[in-house]
């Protein structure tokens, strides 16, 4: 299963966001923790040019903790500022504010220099769909200025949000870029709802996030469902869609439901808390390329 999504008006906003590059001094750039590489669109990377800029790994509450520490550390060695946070939780305003000052502290000294002392730091928020950019933006600003949404790919305007006296954001709509290199990027995208389910087959997604589960979470499934130790992703499946009472009219099994039903549980966090991604994998599958 090979996985595409580049709907046009990601077109349009990519072209937008070239534009508004130019008015920003810092690029905030959200990925999902538990999808940390796949969720890195790399035409932010080279819009953004030399832009001040800013990672959040975004729903940490979400992730497997050790392996978010590891994507931390790992950006850390590569001197690249970069955070984990709960965008729902306002605990991490304070952190943020400060990771924007010290981002920017170039061009602020600079302002001092001149004079300047206070300065507003204008922040592009951008990343792929679904990733918490305007659930960022509501509790930064402490109130509901951007529009949020489970569905990908919800057109909305650019917008400037004022934070406070040093901080003023932009918001953008999520943008994919136009191939996904291999196989696992698509399908991790899938899996945490960055791509219209509207062009997926949920049960094949299922499927492939249950093999991954029983090798690397294998409790999660036989905590949440009380099913069989079973290594066949397709028997758990036709076991869960009985336990779950999910029935066709005529009383055929409805597998399809089955598979939604565990996709949800995983996209909510409550099959625990999961990363589909290391930094050793990433690292291993580019080698793997180069060889
Ligand atoms: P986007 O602008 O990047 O497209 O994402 P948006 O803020 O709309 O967030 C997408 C979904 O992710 C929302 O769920 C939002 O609540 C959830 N979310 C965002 N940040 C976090 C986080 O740090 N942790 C967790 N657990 N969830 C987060 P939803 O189901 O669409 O909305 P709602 O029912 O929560 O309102």
């Amino acid at each position: 299963m090979q996985i595409q999504w580049y709907p046009g008006h990601m077109t349009k906003a990519r072209r937008a966001m070239k534009e508004d590059m130019k008015l920003v001094d810092l690029v905030v750039e959200l990925t999902d923790a538990r999808n940390v590489s796949a969720g890195r669109n790399p035409d932010i990377g080279e819009l953004a040019g030399g832009k001040a800029r800013l990672i959040l790994l975004n729903k940490a509450d979400l992730a497997d903790e050790c392996v978010t520490s590891e994507w931390i550390e790992c950006y850390r060695k590569e001197g690249i500022r970069a955070a984990a946070i709960n965008a729902k939780h306002p605990g991490f305003k304070k952190q943020f504010l400060q990771e924007a000052q010290n981002a920017c502290s170039a061009i602020l000294e600079k302002d001092r220099q001149r004079g300047l002392k206070k300065r507003v730091i204008r922040a592009m928020v951008a990343g792929i769909p679904n990733v918490g950019k305007s659930t960022l933006i509501n509790t930064l600003a402490g109130r509901a200025a951007a529009k949020t949404g489970n569905k990908p790919g919800v057109t909305r305007g650019n917008q400037w949000i004022r934070v406070d006296d040093r901080l003023e954001l932009l918001d953008t709509p999520g943008i994919l870029w136009p191939k996904f290199e291999d196989r696992l990027t698509g399908l991790h995208l899938a899996m945490t709802g960055s791509v219209s389910d509207d062009i997926l087959n949920i049960t094949e997604v299922t499927l492939e996030l249950m093999s991954f589960l029983l090798i690397h979470y294998p409790d999660a499934l036989t905590a949440r469902y009380g099913i069989s130790r079973e290594n066949d992703p397709e028997r758990l499946l036709i076991e869960i869609s009985g336990k779950r009472g999910c029935l066709k009219r005529g009383g055929e099994p409805d597998y399809e439901k089955a598979a939604g039903i565990i996709l949800d549980d995983f996209r909510s966090g409550r099959l625990g808390r999961i990363s589909l991604e290391r930094p050793m994998d990433i690292r291993e599958a580019q080698d793997e390329n180069c060889r």
